[in-house]
Parts: structure tokens; sequence; C-alpha cells
């Protein structure tokens, strides 16, 4: 149950809101007030709380691991102007295709500062990535390593690798990865062991790191124990097996945004520390950290309308004009509504969006405040894998903005234009279909 209260602020998690005078307020300002008649749906990109998030995961890592490289997942949100500030912020960043390579690029990064992942990366992307200069090859067959071995003797290089490995981790742990040990992710840690080998007797391969990536949503320190000692050991495997010594440990995304690590008491410094005190070496070794949710999920808002309400088997409802075509309802989504203006406590009410499909609720919490049509609601933490895996169902995608010097609103993606819809539907010519 979200429980909004102005006298009792449940938006303690998320110190750039309040409620003042019954008014959810951004950085000491009315929400309604700075997004004046902008029509809904819509997002807010909050920068500030972005660079806040990166800024307070570098200093953690500043303090144990200063050499670490924090690259911001392209895949949790793509805008260019997220890149734009990831960029200005002298991150790394993360990317998994031809396109997310073409942002990074077009956002300024360059390839010593983008990491590559995938599991099926085409010859065009391996040759592209490695025309580029790309530092960091995350790789996980062993015809992807004989392919990029190949450009790379046509190209005179020898070109750094890293393998991404599935950890062996107690049977209790990996029931509750996401990503699991049979997944079509990561490769097992035997088999890396020979890919390992081949780069060490290639003339044009070096192996320069270990790569992980499990799952997302992580609020666990006990979780990181376990994966560092396995790591820690697999580490000097490699050395004692095959005298190869890392370089790089790349412990990939996976962190709960912010403001869900602070509710549940997970320590940014303490998993740092635990990765200092884990791994033989560090100051040998570059951390990299590839985060995609932990950076953006809580830096987002949308802003939404009830379009009706209805009750129906003792159960208030109402719907939104935003729906589960942009709010993908996954199973780690943490969306919650809240109103621009609280008008006291109401029935219980579920909140739904327009789209005529079950799953699409906005939470599965009812809400206990008062709930009319047209109300404004903000939909929390609604910034990572939502546009990103936006899909057209129905309805067009809703427009972006960014909050500028705390309460100016600025375009930064367009909504879907229904007649552009319209005619993309069409988009044939009668005369081939004849
Ligand atoms: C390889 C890799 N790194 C990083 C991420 C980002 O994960 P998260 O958003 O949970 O931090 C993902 C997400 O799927 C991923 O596949």
């Amino acid at each position: 149950m979200t429980k909004i209260n102005p006298s009792e602020d449940k938006t303690n998690h998320l110190p750039y809101l309040k409620y003042e005078e019954n008014l959810l307020h951004i950085n000491n300002r009315s929400i309604l007030n700075i997004i004046k008649e902008v029509p809904t749906p819509f997002f807010i990109f909050l920068p500030k709380r972005f660079e806040h998030n990166y800024n307070h995961l570098k200093s953690a890592f500043d303090k144990y691991i200063p050499s670490t490289r924090i690259a911001y997942a392209i895949k949790a949100n793509y805008l260019g102007r997220i890149l734009q500030h990831a960029n200005g912020l002298e991150m790394t960043t993360e990317a998994m295709s031809l396109f997310e390579l073409l942002l990074a690029e077009r956002a300024g990064f360059s390839f010593d500062r983008v990491i590559f992942n995938g599991p099926a990366k085409t010859q065009k992307e391996l040759e592209f990535s490695m025309d580029k200069g790309i530092q960091y090859l995350n790789i996980e067959s062993m015809n992807e390593l004989r392919d990029i071995e190949n450009i790379a003797e046509k190209k005179g290089i020898v070109q750094d690798i890293t393998i991404r490995i599935h950890p062996r981790l107690s049977e209790e742990t990996e029931k509750k990865l996401l990503i699991k040990k049979n997944s079509k992710l990561g490769i097992d840690y035997d088999r890396a062991m020979k890919l390992y080998k081949y780069a060490k007797n290639s003339s044009n391969l070096k192996p320069k790191g270990v790569h992980v990536h499990v799952g997302t949503n992580i609020v666990s320190h006990d979780f990181y124990d376990e994966l560092l000692e396995f790591l820690n050991d697999y580490i000097k495997d490699l050395s004692k097996k095959h005298e190869i010594e890392i370089e790089q440990l790349n412990l990939g995304g996976g962190m709960a945004s912010k403001s869900k690590l602070d509710e549940n008491g997970f320590n940014l410094e303490r998993y740092a520390e635990q990765i200092s005190v884990g791994i033989d070496n560090i100051e040998n070794i570059t951390v990299l950290l590839e985060p995609g949710r932990y950076l953006i999920e809580d830096s987002f808002i949308a802003v939404a309308k009830v379009l009706r309400t209805k009750s129906s088997w003792g159960r208030k409802w109402a719907f939104t004009d935003i729906g589960a075509n942009t709010l993908i309802p996954m199973r780690y989504s943490n969306y919650e509504a809240i109103p621009l203006e609280y008008k006291g406590e109401g029935p219980y009410c579920r909140i739904g969006g327009p789209l005529c499909l079950p799953v699409d609720v906005i939470s599965n919490e009812s809400v206990s405040y008062n709930i009319e049509e047209e109300d404004r609601l903000a939909i929390l933490n609604c910034g990572a894998y939502t546009l990103s895996m936006s899909e057209q169902f129905g309805y067009p995608r809703p427009a972006v903005y960014e909050l500028k010097n705390e309460n100016e609103l600025r375009m930064i993606k367009d909504a879907d234009n229904i007649q552009d819809m319209v005619e993309e539907a069409f988009n044939f010519k009668t005369e081939s279909l004849l």
C-alpha cells in the first residue's frame, strides 16, 4: 500500500521530493507550477539526480579503488541527452549493439571509454568497434573469439578481450539470480578457461579481463561476498593454469536504484571495500562497473493524468493516460504513483494505464489517497528499461523533458505523433501487393 500523507512524508527516500501545503514539490518548487499546461503523459529527466547518483558511487569507490571505471549501460535508457550528461561526467559507457555504439560515438565517447557486450555480435559490429579502437570487448563464444582474432590479424593489431563468465555460486544464490547458469548469457567458467587458453596462445589477442553480470535490483552484500570469493579463485586459477595475469575485473551492472539501495541499507562504500578486500592484488586491476538501473531509475518521473475511475468487485480503479507500452511491467519494476496534489485519504485504489491489457497496472499496491478523474500523478522510479523497451501498442510514446535550472522544462524527445503512426502502418506500395 502506498500511503501518502503530507504531514508524514513518504517520499523521504527521494530527498528531492517533498509535499508542501499538499502540493508535491521538486527542489522546493511545486511540480504543478513547473509543468503548467504541458500535455500529459510525459517524462521528466532529472539530470541533477543522475549526477548525484554517479557522484555517490564514484566517491564510494574513490575511497577504496580510485581507478574504478563506471560505465553507464545505454540499454537502461538510450536518450542522447542522458548520454551527453554521462560523457560530461567522464563516465565510460556500455553498449550492446551497433545502434548503441553509434549513440555512444554521437554523445562524444571515445572508444577507449566504451565497453561492448552481447552474445551475438555481428562481423560488421566487431569490425566497426575495432576500427574505432574499442578498449573493452567482452566476448561469449569461441567463434566470436576467432572472428576477432581474424580481424585483428588483418589489421596487424593485438586486441584486448575480456570473457563474460557465469560464476559458480551456491545453489541457494543461483536460484535467486535473474540470469541463471543455463541462460543464454555468459559462458560457463570451465568452458571459458579454454577460451582464455586460446586467446593466450594467439599473437593477435590479449586476454585482459573477467566479466560477470548476473542480475538486476541487487541489494545484498552477502551476494557480493560470495561472488568475489569465486572471482578471486578464478583469477588465481587463470594465473596458475595459463599464466594469464588479469588486469580488468568487470562486475557488470545489477545494482538497485540509489533510493532502493538506501531503503535496504546497502552501502556503496562497503561494496567498494568488499571488492578491495576480496580480490588479491586489487591495486594492479582496473575494476569496471556497468550500472544502468542504479544511475537512471530514480532520475526520471512520469507525469500522467487520471482519465477514468471505476469500481468493480469491490475495488476502485483509476486509469491514467500512461500505459504499459512505456511503463514496461517487469518483475523488477519499482514504479510508484503519488498525487501532484494530495486531496486527503480515500478508498483504496489500484492504478492502471489505458491499455486493454490486464498487466497494464502501474504498481501492484493499492494507494490510499483520494483520487479523481483529471487528477495528475507523478510516477516515480521510471527511468530504467521503460523508453528503451517501449513499444507501439495502440498508444503513442510520451515526450521527455529535462528539468533545467531546477524549474524549467526543456523537451529532449518529442512524443510519437498519432498521424505518423497511422502513416507508418500504411507505408507500403499498393501496386506491389496486386
Ligand atoms: C552486460 C550488462 N551490463 C550491465 C547491465 C545493466 O544492468 P542494470 O541496469 O541492472 O545495472 C546489463 C543489463 O541487462 C547487462 O546485460
